[in-house]
């Protein structure tokens, strides 16, 4: 096993990381200020990124880190569905049966959000994963759904997060009332290519690596240039890179294990 190739207790580079350990650079802190002022302002938050940048694992911290004596936060990600079920999705994690037609399932929501806010003072955050997947209908629901006082308040978070399209399809002619009553974007980037080497190597420490420098210069460029720096992806290759040096029995990774390991990936 690799692992043990390289003294690792568990590979270090899957998606079952505590938020306590998530690397924390320049673009991740960013998206954690931005969210920290819609935390405190409320309101419609866009989160954008390619596939596999970091939005729902920096959005799990976020859910981690709020008060739950002042936040409810309810994460939805079943995307691919009629408004009807979209509603019911809704209610359901906000913890009632819903009713049955779609007229008294957007009363209950809005009074469950309304009455959340302003009688149990808790924020309901509403986090929208995979929101590149909604129809437009439910987006244009969206924002009727989210007028409260006549469209003169916000008593909730609402987070839309998706992959990039999100962004075009915010930009067709019909979407644009819920555009423009977006508080708050961002479109995360991943990590940057001077953040690779300390990301790979603070990853291997929590494993419990003695050795950490593991990749060249140049091998740390190739497994930029094909990531472009997303966690996901980084870590598929990463691992991919260890499982060839093992076999190789090679302790230093230079661009040609890259370029292999890369191939053993590659569908
Ligand atoms: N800040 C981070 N520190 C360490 N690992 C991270 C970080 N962000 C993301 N990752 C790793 O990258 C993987 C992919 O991240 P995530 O699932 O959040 O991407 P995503 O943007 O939601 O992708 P998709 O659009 O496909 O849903 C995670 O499972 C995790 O292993
Ligand atoms: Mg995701």
């Amino acid at each position: 096993m690799f692992t043990q190739f390289f003294g690792l207790k568990y590979n270090p580079f899957t998606k079952e990381i505590p938020v306590s350990e998530l690397f924390q650079g320049s673009d991740f802190l960013e998206l954690e200020s931005r969210l920290k002022y819609i935390q405190s302002t409320r309101g419609i938050f866009l989160l954008t990124a390619e596939a596999g940048a970091g939005k729902t694992t920096a959005l799990r911290r976020f859910c981690k880190g709020l008060n739950p004596g002042l936040f409810k936060p309810c994460y939805y990600s079943l995307t691919t569905v009629t408004v009807m079920d979209f509603y019911r999705g809704l209610i359901m994690m906000l913890g009632e049966e819903p009713t049955y037609k779609k007229v008294t399932m957007f009363e209950q929501l809005q009074k469950l959000i309304y009455s959340s806010y302003h009688d149990q003072r808790v924020t309901p955050v509403i986090i929208i994963d995979e929101a590149q997947c909604l129809s437009n209908k439910v987006l244009d629901d969206l924002r009727i759904l989210f007028n409260f006082s006549m469209d003169s308040e916000n008593p909730f978070i609402l987070i839309l997060a998706g992959q990039t399209p999100l962004r075009n399809r915010l930009q067709m002619g019909v979407n644009t009332p819920l555009r423009q009553r977006i508080n708050v974007k961002y479109h995360l980037q991943g990590l940057k290519k001077e953040e690779l080497r300390d990301y790979i190597q603070s990853r291997l420490k929590y494993a419990g690596a003695m050795e950490t420098n593991l990749f060249s210069d140049s091998a740390l460029v190739s497994l930029f240039t094909i990531t472009k720096g997303a966690p996901r992806q980084v870590n598929n290759l990463v691992t991919s890179c260890l499982m060839y040096a093992c076999a190789n029995q090679m302790r230093l990774l230079d661009e040609e294990v890259v370029y292999q390991a890369n191939r053993d990936i590659e569908l």
